[in-house]
């Protein structure tokens, strides 16, 4: 344990004044009770920010070697002997659960010949097709309660725990598991976490073996689903193993609020201490505000005779500091501060936390939408599930900033995790990268498991300034009822008083103006746009949003609807977009969705297992209609002409031509011949019938007279070659990290083949390994998983595909070769750079 105290801090140099920093330390007059706020006075001799980092607090990353295997939900036998009744049931004495949950018979349970993972992980993913129609709906996988043999997950984890942390406090943390999962530690039964999204912790102080080894199981039973789309299985997100002195802040305890006063940014920090040892005991907080770049910009402390907290007992200790002309965080200007609190008992530094924050102030108006920062500002986004080609649920942090960074470049600013809370990296790429977001809990219910979601969500979010508004509820049959109105007046009641900085909304597909209309703060509209400006008219003082937009099939690549094999024509409408952004009223709206996900192939089926709704596909890969949001989301000028060009067996018939374009007029060309120049409509799009003739169509954009912009679509020669681009060729060697390898077959001239569908191989040589591979094809029933470590295949899908490739824990050249039968092939070298990598465990 840390022994630094105010005063070995000052001589080590590091205490500054409030001159030096151009910050103010702030020191309330005396004790104040619990939760009440301490206001400013000068303070003597802060606590800083070097001295805080070597307090007993080490939270690590717990998401290596872990055992997996398939269990069984029906059979004991085939699930590892689990509920078996031998001498006893299962849960008769504490610690002798008879199975693979730890010692018994004073043998520890062999797991050698188990799977070794590293989390996240997605047993779904990995599993063949089925082709069921009951299965279609979450992706062909067999999970589920017909298919016992493959819904039962175990996960067991082997850590020590060093003598030395006897007396410490020690939790574990799951960021998510699906599903319905029991969790035991050294034998001893902790609980069952219901919720697939909603993440479980525990304090496993009592049940640890210190100086020697402990093993976490999991038994994750995904038989039964909560959504109506793949949902994958298993430990799909991180694990946490949290050490704390006994004097600690509270998970999720650390609550920091801000507000504009003038020019200065004023913060809130809220900080709730616990108190787990036998004695009461004076605790003083201290915070420091750091910015971007790392400079304090404002520092605090709350009382200085300290506040007492009962054993075992809690207080929230507030603090309040002020940022004179703070950067003010957007999605143009993503600004991120800290705040790192720091608890001083007995004259020693016990604890300190980092909050990362931001400051912003939002507002749904009746009249301007959605204001941020005291501007309108309107909210251009998609809906998304956690879904990547390659991973499934399992996506690693590397590839949620990536999406990110996609739907950015789209133009798009929001983004609505539909319809479940999210891992907690995607809210800390929104907050880094400038993305919107509605947080969405996934049960709309009250009761105690309903709330227990909405509250851990809630708790775990509420600091991140990416999101403005929370759902409490998707198309749900009681949305327009009274009970709906109770539910969800019950809901939101929790919310503000864990988060009474934003709005709450729901995302409703009928009864508008009843049940839940009634109770929420801003009115969710899911489609519907006809019906959006009567219920305006009847209730003028209700902000609205589109919670749920478009719903827009296609598939890329694609030009004629093929019900056989499961494709949607690329010749897509998208009216919402024109409706919501003439509309100055209307804060914007949510497109059904940014990427395909598995399940869901409306309007077909069988063989498609995956949805055509996004504006890319399941790898990141726009379609034409991504060019269609880009034109008019994004600033930048865009031209684009659908379809491709090789369409031979087809020479002389009419081919329907359109071009995505903000400029003025465009001219289309068609082997050097112009076929006529149109001028463009806002949000519409140019068409012209084009007589097939294999060559070169070439669209001309002007603006003034000027041409600014020329688009080509060629009839290319048949597949010679591949393009290998990795979406970064330096990553960090820290066993994280990742490179996305695109590929593209290409003809002799180096275009892009459309229809192309090359059996592609990856080999890796150097320090990293696959994860998986994709190709946006929808009914493409390949496996996502690489067939080793090093090798993987993909077909490509009209000339595209992609696999992914993570680092392991080691630096060097990764040479990434790609080759096709018949076609030249490519590598590309991808450095791992020397990386500590993240704390972690194991
Ligand atoms: C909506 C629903 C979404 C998705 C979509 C498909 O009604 O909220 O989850 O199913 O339809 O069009």
């Amino acid at each position: 344990m840390n022994n630094w105290t105010r005063r070995d801090v000052a001589k080590a140099g590091f205490a500054l004044s409030a001159s030096v920093i151009g910050g103010s330390w702030v020191e309330a007059a005396a004790a104040t009770p619990a939760a009440a706020t301490n206001k400013a006075a000068q303070a003597a001799s802060p606590v800083p920010v070097a001295a805080a980092m070597s307090t007993a607090r080490e939270r690590l990353l717990m998401d290596r070697g872990w055992r997996f295997a398939l269990g069984n939900a029906n059979d004991p036998d085939k699930d590892f002997g689990f509920g078996k009744l031998r001498d006893s049931s299962t849960f008769s004495k504490s610690g002798e659960a008879y199975g693979p949950v730890g010692i018994r018979d004073n043998a520890v349970y062999d797991d050698h010949t188990w799977e070794t993972v590293d989390l996240p992980h997605d047993w779904a993913v990995g599993l063949p097709f089925v082709m069921q129609k009951e299965l279609v709906w979450h992706g062909g996988k067999p999970i589920g309660r017909a298919f016992p043999e493959t819904s039962v997950g175990w996960y067991r984890k082997t850590f020590d725990i060093p003598k030395e942390d006897l007396g410490k406090r020690i939790s574990i943390e799951f960021d998510g598991i699906y599903r319905d999962a029991m969790i035991f530690i050294n034998n001893h039964y902790l609980d069952t976490n219901f919720s697939g999204y909603a993440p479980p912790s525990f304090d496993i102080t009592d049940f640890i073996n210190y100086g020697a080894s402990n093993v976490i199981t999991v038994r994750a039973d995904s038989s039964l689903t909560e959504g109506w789309f793949y949902e994958g299985a298993g430990i799909y997100r991180h694990v946490w193993l949290n050490k704390t002195a006994p004097i600690h802040v509270a998970q999720w305890g650390s609550v920091v609020r801000t507000e504009m006063s003038g020019e200065s940014a004023i913060i809130q920090i809220s900080t709730e201490v616990m108190n787990e040892s036998d004695t009461a005991a004076v605790c003083k907080l201290y915070a420091t505000v750091v910015d971007a770049a790392g400079k304090t910009v404002a520092s605090v402390s709350a009382s200085s005779a300290g506040q007492t907290i009962a054993s075992f007992g809690s207080e929230t200790i507030e603090m309040e500091a002020r940022v004179p002309r703070p950067n003010l965080w957007s999605p143009d200007k993503p600004h991120i501060y800290k705040v790192i609190t720091v608890i001083e008992a007995g004259g020693k530094v016990i604890d300190n936390i980092e909050t990362a924050f931001g400051i912003r102030t939002i507002r749904f108006d009746i009249d301007k939408g959605f204001i941020l920062n005291g501007k309108p500002l309107k909210i251009r986004g998609t809906c998304n599930h956690q879904d990547h080609a390659g991973v499934g649920s399992a996506i690693p942090d590397r590839l949620q900033y990536y999406r990110i960074e996609l739907l950015k470049q789209m133009g798009s600013n929001a983004v609505r995790t539909s319809h479940n809370p999210p891992t907690p990296e995607l809210l800390d790429a929104c907050d880094r990268l400038g993305m919107l977001v509605m947080d969405e809990t996934r049960q709309f219910s009250s009761s105690p498991e309903g709330m227990s979601e909405l509250e851990r969500m809630v708790k775990r979010d509420r600091n991140h300034p990416s999101i403005v508004i929370w759902s409490i509820a998707n198309e749900e049959r009681q949305q327009g009822t009274e009970r709906g109105a109770r539910i969800g007046t019950t809901m939101k009641r929790l919310i503000y008083k864990l988060d009474p900085t934003r709005p709450v909304t729901a995302a409703m597909s009928a009864g508008w103006g009843d049940g839940l209309s009634t109770i929420v703060d801003v009115q969710g509209f899911n489609y519907n746009e006809k019906k959006v400006d009567a219920y305006r008219a009847a209730h003028p003082k209700q902000p609205l949003i589109g919670s749920e937009t478009a719903s827009v099939t296609s598939t890329r690549g694609i030009y004629a609807d093929n019900p056989v094999k499961g494709y949607v024509s690329s010749y897509t409408s998208n009216g919402w977009v024109q409706f919501y952004e003439e509309r100055d009223w209307l804060a914007g709206g949510f497109a059904w969705t940014g990427f395909d996900y598995r399940g869901e192939p409306k309007p077909y089926h069988l063989p498609c297992v995956s949805s055509h709704f996004g504006l890319m596909d399941s790898c990141g890969f726009p379609k034409d209609n991504y060019f269609y949001y880009k034109t008019w989301w994004s600033p930048e000028p865009m031209l684009h002409v659908l379809p491709h060009w090789n369409w031979a067996g087809k020479e002389g018939e009419e081919i329907a031509v359109w071009c995505y374009c903000n400029q003025e007029s465009v001219e289309l060309f068609l082997n050097g011949k112009s076929l006529g120049s149109q001028p463009v409509v806002k949000f519409g799009r140019l068409v012209w019938k084009v007589k097939y003739a294999p060559g070169t169509l070439e669209a001309r954009a002007s603006s003034q007279g000027k041409v600014l912009l020329t688009a080509k679509r060629v009839t290319t020669g048949s597949p010679a070659k591949l393009a290998l681009t990795p979406d970064r060729s330096i990553i960090q060697g820290d066993g994280e990290d990742m490179s996305i390898l695109n590929v593209a077959v290409l003809d002799a001239q180096g275009n892009v083949v459309p229809t192309a569908d090359s059996k592609i191989t990856f080999e890796i040589r150097g320090p990293a390994r696959f994860l998986g591979v994709g190709n946006g094809d929808p009914s493409c029933l390949e496996p996502d998983r690489p067939s080793t470590p090093t090798t993987a295949e993909r077909s490509a899908f009209n000339g595209l595909c992609m696999a992914l490739l993570q680092s392991q824990s080691a630096s060097g050249d990764i040479t990434v070769v790609v080759r096709a039968p018949g076609l030249a092939g490519v590598a590309a070298t991808i450095k791992a750079a020397p990386s500590k990598g993240r704390m972690s465990i194991g």
